[in-house]
């Protein structure tokens, strides 16, 4: 099982402030079945240049590494992969550097949409033209999560007719008013992961099992397998 989005990072957003609590959530993480963890710190380009917030990823992820090395806790962590989760803006297709926000070794990049009431229809040309130019393909970032789409799945449908693929968050599979939501995306296959955006041990915590345990009620075992089969074929 692969979580490919997360704040687990510490020291670099709003997930932990210390290594120590990074490594615990890594460890539940294991605990829990999950073998592959993409962390994913917020990425917003008003904030830094990409240079400098991809320094302080590979430090910080550096020091995490110290920090399992010297807790011996190798064996009982997932995987790591370090990406970003990167706000959309309409600059960010003239950053020619853009690839360097990628999940490290891959052609994809986790994007987070705007928060507006409105969708803006330019975001379409702008990530096509992200495709194009940069060989990137988007993965949107918890679909679930912004107002326009509401139970407006076209726009969702644009997005995936340009080539994106969606990632909803466990916490709106758990939410039983986010219900009917999330299965009218299940229903039309538009979803391609399930991930926990988790950022502590508190009240935003790994749960990705936990939702694919209900996914497996409503459907069948099969389309868990397919939801693993995507994320093992972009990212195992
Ligand atoms: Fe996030």
């Amino acid at each position: 099982m692969i979580d490919i989005h997360t704040h687990i990072l510490h020291g670099i957003d709003d997930g932990p402030s210390q290594a120590e609590q990074s490594v615990k959530l890594l460890k539940l993480q294991k605990s829990m079945g999950v073998d592959k963890v993409i962390l994913t710190p917020h990425f917003y380009s008003e904030h830094s240049t990409i240079d400098m917030f991809v320094l302080n990823c590979k430090s910080a992820f550096n020091n995490l590494m110290l920090n399992i090395e010297g807790d011996q806790a190798g064996e009982v962590i997932p995987d790591l992969l370090l990406g970003a989760e990167v706000l959309y803006n309409p600059s960010l297709v003239s950053f020619e550097d853009i690839d360097k926000l990628a999940i490290f070794g891959t052609d994809y990049i986790l994007i987070e949409l705007p928060y507006t009431k409105q969708f803006e229809y330019s975001i379409i040309d702008s990530l096509d033209r992200m495709m194009c130019n940069y060989n990137l393909t988007p993965i949107i970032a918890h679909i679930d999560r912004y107002p326009y789409i509401g139970k407006n799945l076209s726009i969702v449908n644009e997005l995936i007719d340009i080539g994106c693929m969606i990632q909803v968050n466990a916490d709106s599979v758990i939410n039983p008013q986010m219900r009917d939501f999330i299965w009218a995306l299940m229903d039309e296959s538009l979803i391609d992961f399930v991930a926990s955006d988790c950022h502590n041990l508190a009240d935003r915590k790994p749960n990705v099992p936990d939702a694919l345990k209900i996914v497996s009620e409503e459907y069948s075992k099969d389309y868990i397998s397919h939801l693993d089969k995507v994320a093992a074929r972009t990212f195992g």
